[in-house]
């Protein structure tokens, strides 16, 4: 997977912008706050279709252009895939409403054909490295979730029907649980939601497990790389499922893999009904569904160790990189095409051996986007394969 071409307009601090990326290795060099991160941001919009940064899509939209009668921010590039040429297109839509209030709409265009957004994420593929995505292990379940899904997403469109299902089941099952906590009545109706969730949720479980199995092995083969056979890592997922939240710490890594592994979905679901009328009378009791995806973790060992706790700060950032480089090996096995890597100041914290060993990864790969404060950072040799953006006040040389 390449992009050729990237036009963006009224996102972020760009009226206008358009690039043509010549070169497998891509590097803008700039000062902070001049549009570097803002550029890796819009392509790996166009892959999932959210913002791996905003938390809300008005964010992306420039700000001059808000005052606008119907303010429009617009991505367009050029990519190539399976060696033929589409175009891709994101529009970010803001109408206004009635009595003041507004809401933003967002349009994909595939070769000039308007789509559905679920059908279309994942049509591009590309994997970010941000600085902040140390998160996924530092913080709680929930960054390590949306990361799960949003990676996940990009190789099964199917997977975020499901998940979106899910989602709204759990509400609605809740919001039951919670009428039954405080009025009372017949528990008939939990069973339409209880197949529901158990349905769907087989499947989320199902493919969150084969995914974070394949992260697995990539991540340990890409750390030992990268940290010279020093640390070996282990990631593992703990779905709800099978581990419940007090005995996440204890329960030993060997044992996190068998109850699920090599299960079907419907082996998964029957497994999942039975413990959801296992725990009825307490889930009526609180009011609130305690097992499922929605509570599933992941968690990062390295050399036994559980990272998120004991990690350093350069460790985490190398863990993150690996993840990051073996993402890109999973989505290139379940797409056959190798993702646009896009890396937002990822070598500054890296010492000299591990930032020479991705380097030499990153001219393997097949194209990839990089920014940084300070070229030095960079090999020469690197530097003179790559081809170098001087980025200004959202102006390009
Ligand atoms: N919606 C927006 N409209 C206008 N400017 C914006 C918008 N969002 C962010 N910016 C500005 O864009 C600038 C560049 O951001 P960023 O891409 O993060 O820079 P860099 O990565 O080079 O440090 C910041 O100064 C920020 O204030
Ligand atoms: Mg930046």
């Amino acid at each position: 997977m390449i992009i050729k071409h990237l036009s963006l307009t009224n996102f972020r601090a760009f009226k206008r912008l358009e690039l043509d990326f010549p070169s497998k290795l891509n590097i803008f060099v700039g000062k902070n706050a001049q549009g570097k991160t803002s550029i890796l941001e819009g392509i790996h919009l166009l892959s999932l279709l959210t913002s791996p940064i905003a938390g809300n899509d008005r964010q992306m939209i420039n700000l001059l252009t808000l005052e606008d009668d119907i303010p429009v921010g617009r991505l367009v590039a050029v990519i190539e895939k399976a060696g033929k040429q589409h175009s891709i297109e994101v529009r970010l839509i803001i109408s206004n409403g009635q009595n003041g209030t507004s809401r933003l709409r967002k349009e994909i265009l595939i070769d000039g054909g308007k789509r559905k957004l679920l059908e279309s994420v994942g049509y591009f593929n590309s994997v970010i490295f941000l600085p902040q995505m140390t998160r996924i292990i530092e913080d709680g379940p929930d960054e390590r979730r949306k990361y799960l899904d949003r990676t996940i997403s990009q190789a099964f469109p199917g997977y975020v029907r499901s998940l979106s299902i899910y989602n709204q089941a759990i509400s609605r099952r809740n919001a039951l649980l919670k009428q039954l906590l405080e009025q009372g009545g017949s528990r008939d109706q939990l069973v339409y939601w209880d197949n529901l969730i158990a349905e769907n949720g087989a499947v989320i479980i199902s493919i969150r497990e084969c995914a974070v199995n394949s992260l697995n092995e990539q991540m340990y083969i890409h750390h030992e790389q990268l940290t010279h056979n020093s640390e070996k890592i282990k990631l593992a997922y703990q779905p709800s499922l099978i581990v419940s939240e007090e005995d996440r710490d204890p329960l030993p890594l060997e044992l996190m893999h068998t109850e699920t592994t090599d299960k079907e979905p419907d082996q998964i679901k029957e497994y999942f009904l039975k413990k959801l009328l296992e725990i009825q009378d307490e889930e009526v009791r609180r009011g609130v569904t305690t097992i499922g995806p929605h509570r599933d973790d992941m968690r990062f060992m390295v050399n036994d160790l559980d990272l998120g706790i004991y990690g350093s700060r350069g460790q985490i950032r190398t863990a993150v990189m690996t993840l990051k480089l073996a993402e890109m090996h999973w989505l290139e096995k379940k797409t056959g095409e190798t993702p646009v890597l896009l890396l937002d100041e990822t070598l500054a914290e890296l010492d000299h051996q591990r930032r020479k060993d991705l380097l030499s990864v990153l001219e393997e790969n097949s194209q990839s986007i990089l920014t940084t404060t300070d070229l030095h950072l960079f090999d020469k040799s690197f530097i003179e394969k790559s081809k170098i953006w001087h980025i200004q006040s959202g102006k390009i040389e």
